[in-house]
Order: structure tokens, then C-alpha cells, then sequence
């Protein structure tokens, strides 16, 4: 889907932003580029939708050289959500979302349509929302919005620089789990950039760790986890908490005993490893009875068990 060849961007006279870097996204991947301020992720998404071009390197979207498109055209195809910044103040919800289906020449009715269906599926009740400014609004609901107005269009590829950043933890896990099902359900492909190492093992099927405006490493979350590939990797994943890490990417299902019994409320067997963990901690017990999504009882969980690796 986006073939980035051999890129380089220097901004002035610092050292490059971006180094000879290439980097192949397949279409409905979730691509998330983490690695510390500066290390050049914003530049290689601006790169990507033409706010920013290369000095050398190509990038191909869908087989056609970028410069070969214009950059309107490309961006009508690729949604692109920053941190809350992103919204114009002076527009309604409504407006803000409908930027670019307007730019289309959707008709009034289709582009009432799909505002509606956006902040629906964004969780925002259309009739309380559509008329609302920006600051009527609190940081995860303009994110939401945020997020909307990159899908308006249905574009082929989503770009998110930071759009959780701002946000309270909790605010942030509900929206990084409604970009998962979006994901899930859409198809679309996504690039995300973040900082932040939960959020990069939480979201991507693959992650592309970058300093100095190259690649350190890339792979499945579990792969960087496991297996890093020098000590900047490990030091960048926390050498710390690399367990508890690994737990969050594991449900109960995968250490079950099967038919074993334990006394006490039963945890379901879909939570994950990591809050399974702290509900042995909360009840200072060391074994779980089990139950499956029905209910029924499915076994028990012992706390060595989480220890194995
Ligand atoms: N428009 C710009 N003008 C000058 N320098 C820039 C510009 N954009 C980025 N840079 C520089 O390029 C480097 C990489 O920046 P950036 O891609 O924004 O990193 P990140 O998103 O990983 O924090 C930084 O040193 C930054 O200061
Ligand atoms: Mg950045």
C-alpha cells in the first residue's frame, strides 16, 4: 500500500531528520512508529501525505510515485488526525468533520449522512454534537471528533500523529480500543505516531522503533518485547517492566488450568494476564477460579503460572 525507498529529509543545518529510511506498509496494517522526540516519525508521516517532501528516496502509495499525485488528491485519500490542535475553533463539530466530503462536492444530504454516522460511531450522540464548537467539547470528545473528521472521506489509509496525547489514561485506553475495533472493522490501513511504548504495544500488529531519524528495529510487539534487537531496544521497551509488558499481550485463557478449581469471585478467561495479576495482588490469593464468555466455569488460574517466562 506505502513503499517509502531509501528516504531522506534535513531540515537547516542539523543532521537529517529522516536517514535513508524504507519502510513497506501492507494495506490494513496497523503501523505504529514509536521512538523519543526528534527521532524524525513526524516528518516521515508528513512525508507520506506531502506536507512534507523528501531531499532523496521515493515513496510509492498503491504502485504510483507520491509526486506523480497531487497533493490534494493524495490527501483525500489518506485521513490524517493530530492532537487536538487539528480543529478548526471557529466551525461546528458538524463543519469540522464534513471538511473534506466538501471538498469532494458530496451533495448536502450525503454529507449530513455520513456526520451522523461518524459521531455514532465515534460514540457522540449526532443530535447533542453536530452543532457544537471545539472548546464547547472536552479533549476526548475532540479527539473523537478529530478522529471523525479523518475518516469522513473514507480514505484508504489513516495518518495519526500523537491523537491520544493529550489525554487522560483512561480517556486514552477507551480511544485506543475504539481505533482498535475501527481498525478491525474498516480495514483501513494506519499509521500511528507515538511516544509512548503501552500505547505502540497496545495498538500496532507491527511497531517500527526509530532514533535519529532511522530504523532501530521493527516487529511484532511480542518480537520487540522478546527478542530486542540491541540494548537501545531493551533500555526503550523498559528493562523493568518488560514482564508486566508481556502480560498485557497474553489472556488468562493461555494459562488456564483446565477443570481445576478456586475459591472466590471468578475472573473471565478474556482478561488479560496483566489484570489478572492485579487482581491476585487485590485479593492476595494465589489461585483464580476461571469462568469462559458464558459464564460456566472453565478452570483456574495460578499465580506461578504467570511467572513461567
Ligand atoms: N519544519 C521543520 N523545520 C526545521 N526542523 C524540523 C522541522 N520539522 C522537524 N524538524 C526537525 O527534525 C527532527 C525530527 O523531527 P520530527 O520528525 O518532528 O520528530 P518526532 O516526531 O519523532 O519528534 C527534529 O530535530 C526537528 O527539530
Ligand atoms: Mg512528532
Amino acid at each position: 500500500m506505502i513503499d517509502i525507498s531509501q528516504v531522506s529529509k534535513t531540515f537547516g543545518s542539523a543532521g537529517p531528520a529522516v536517514d535513508d529510511l524504507s519502510l513497506h506498509i501492507a494495506t490494513g496494517e496497523f503501523v505504529v512508529l514509536i521512538g523519543a522526540s526528534g527521532s524524525g516519525k513526524s516528518t516521515t508521516l508528513r512525508m507520506i501525505n506531502r506536507l512534507v517532501e523528501p531531499d532523496r528516496g521515493s515513496i510509492r502509495f498503491a504502485g504510483v510515485d507520491i509526486r506523480q499525485i497531487k497533493p490534494e488528491a493524495l490527501r483525500r485519500r489518506m485521513g490524517y488526525a493530530i492532537q487536538s490542535t487539528g480543529l478548526f475553533p471557529h466551525w461546528t463539530v458538524a463543519q469540522n468533520i464534513a471538511t473534506v466530503p466538501q471538498l469532494l462536492k458530496w451533495s448536502k444530504a450525503r454529507v449530513a449522512d455520513r456526520i451522523d454516522e461518524l459521531l455514532t460511531l465515534l460514540h457522540l450522540d449526532p443530535d447533542a454534537f453536530r452543532g457544537r464548537y471545539p472548546h464547547q467539547l472536552s479533549g476526548g470528545q475532540q479527539q473523537r471528533v478529530g478522529v471523525a473528521r479523518a475518516l469522513a472521506a473514507d480514505p484508504d489509509v489513516l495518518l495519526m500523529d500523537e491523537p491520544f496525547g493529550a489525554l487522560d489514561p483512561v480517556t486514552r485506553a477507551t480511544l485506543q480500543a475504539e481505533l482498535l475495533r475501527i481498525h478491525a472493522l474498516s480495514g483501513k490501513t494506519v499509521v500511528l505516531v507515538t511516544h509512548d511504548i503501552d500505547e505502540a504495544l497496545q495498538l500496532g500488529s507491527r511497531i517500527v522503533l526509530m532514533n535519529h531519524g532511522r530504523i532501530v528495529q521493527q516487529g511484532r510487539p511480542i518480537d520487540l518485547l522478546r527478542h530486542p534487537a540491541n540494548t537501545f531496544v531493551h533500555d526503550f521497551v523498559g528493562r523493568t517492566e518488560i514482564g508486566i509488558r508481556l502480560l498485557a499481550l497474553d489472556r488468562v485463557a493461555s494459562r488456564l488450568r483446565p477443570g481445576e478449581r478456586a475459591a472466590g469471585e471468578p475472573i473471565s478467561a478474556e482478561l488479560s494476564l496483566r489484570e489478572a495479576l492485579s487482581a491476585f495482588v487485590a485479593r492476595r490469593v494465589d489461585r483464580l477460579p476461571v469462568v469462559d464468555e458464558q459464564g460456566r466455569p472453565a478452570g483456574a488460574l495460578c499465580f506461578d503460572d504467570l511467572l513461567e517466562r
